[in-house]
């Protein structure tokens, strides 16, 4: 089953670029910018990824993120994240990234997205990975920051597509957010957010209502709100689950206890994502290998994620058919695997 899951194609629709750093990368970027690390070696960092809530670990994201200086550190960094993609057969994959980590320390937009973009070209060129870029705001820090943000993305525009929202949920609700995404909306950006981590059904109530989100980042807690699941399932919106970071994050308190499979059943479009995968323990293929063990998920169950994944990606439908051709392809080989397992 685990090599099944390895070799499926698949699309990654929840990734922060931020939190695909892996310590050794770290150490190593430190290095060479002359930088002091708060740790001695990769095991102290491993040591310090110990979370209780999504604050902790943020504190911790955004420090690791302050090493990276140049249109090279964001180049590697991005690369590196894109290489693991081909060997998890992550046929597309949809990155966030948070300008405003690296702004305010006095990093140029344009160094940030330089970087990110020529690893995201020649990975699609060597690697055959397809990707796009997610401009998240942060929510901790007021509109009026964001919209700075945005006037500095437009010359960039052609290289972004949507904009996202993420950081501390709690106490910073979408409301907050509602000028700058009509603005955003307006500017061409597809609205994405993240609703419903730690923030309750009211949060994504507003995510749908007020910034018209396509999609949801997480929405674990719309659960919580049976005409509120509805309301999702009637727009057609997915949702991007990300269980290993629900369970680093005490959002859910044990994987056997994760709610992905009732989402399904509930008609929700759900996607497996990995978040943050250097401070929570696993990259998208530990999260599918893991989720499958905890709910004892079908072949049917898998098949139904990674469909979702490309068709709730905004690929171009030339390659969404591509890649559900592939995946099509895939089970109809694995037939006998599928009928015996699932
Ligand atoms: N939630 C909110 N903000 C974030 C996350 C997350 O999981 N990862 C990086 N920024
Ligand atoms: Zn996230």
């Amino acid at each position: 089953m685990n090599a099944f899951i390895e070799n499926m194609p698949k699309a990654e629709l929840h990734l922060h670029i931020e939190g695909t750093f892996e310590p050794e990368l770290m150490m190593e970027i430190a290095r060479r910018n002359r930088i002091a690390l708060a740790y001695n070696s990769v095991e102290e960092i491993k040591r310090a990824y110990r979370f209780s809530n999504l604050q902790d670990f943020l504190d911790i994201y955004y420090q690791g993120a302050n090493v990276l200086q140049t249109e090279q550190d964001f180049y590697d960094l991005t690369y590196h994240y894109l290489k693991k993609c081909a060997a998890q057969n992550i046929r597309h994959v949809e990155i966030m990234f948070d300008p405003q980590t690296h702004t305010s320390r006095g990093i140029p937009f344009k160094t940030v997205i330089d970087g990110i973009t020529r690893a995201m070209t020649d990975a699609e060129k060597n690697l055959e990975v397809s990707s796009l870029l997610i401009m998240s705001y942060l929510r901790h820090l007021s509109e009026e920051d964001a919209f700075k943000t945005l006037e500095e993305a437009l010359p960039y525009k052609d290289k972004i597509c949507c904009v996202g929202l993420d950081s501390s949920e709690k106490g910073n609700p979408p409301s907050k957010f509602e000028r700058v995404f009509k603005k955003s909306v307006e500017e061409g950006f597809i609205p994405l957010a993240h609703a419903g981590e730690e923030g309750d059904a009211s949060y994504v109530r507003e995510a749908i209502e007020l910034l018209g989100v396509k999609r949801i980042d997480h929405g674990n807690n719309a659960m919580q709100d049976p005409e509120l699941v509805a309301e999702i399932i009637e727009r057609d919106l997915a949702l991007t689950v990300c269980p290993l970071s629900n369970t680093a994050l005490k959002v859910v308190d044990d994987l056997k206890n994760h709610p992905l499979k009732k989402m399904m059943d509930s008609g929700l479009k759900v996607t497996v994502n990995s978040d943050d995968p250097a401070f929570f323990g696993g990259h998208l293929n530990d999260n599918y290998i893991r989720i499958q063990e905890a709910l004892n998920l079908s072949t049917d169950d898998l098949y139904q994620l990674a469909k979702n994944s490309f068709i709730y990606s905004f690929a171009s439908p030339e390659k969404k058919k591509k890649y559900l051709r592939e995946l099509d392809e895939y089970f109809e080989k694995h037939k006998k695997f599928s009928h015996n397992n699932g």
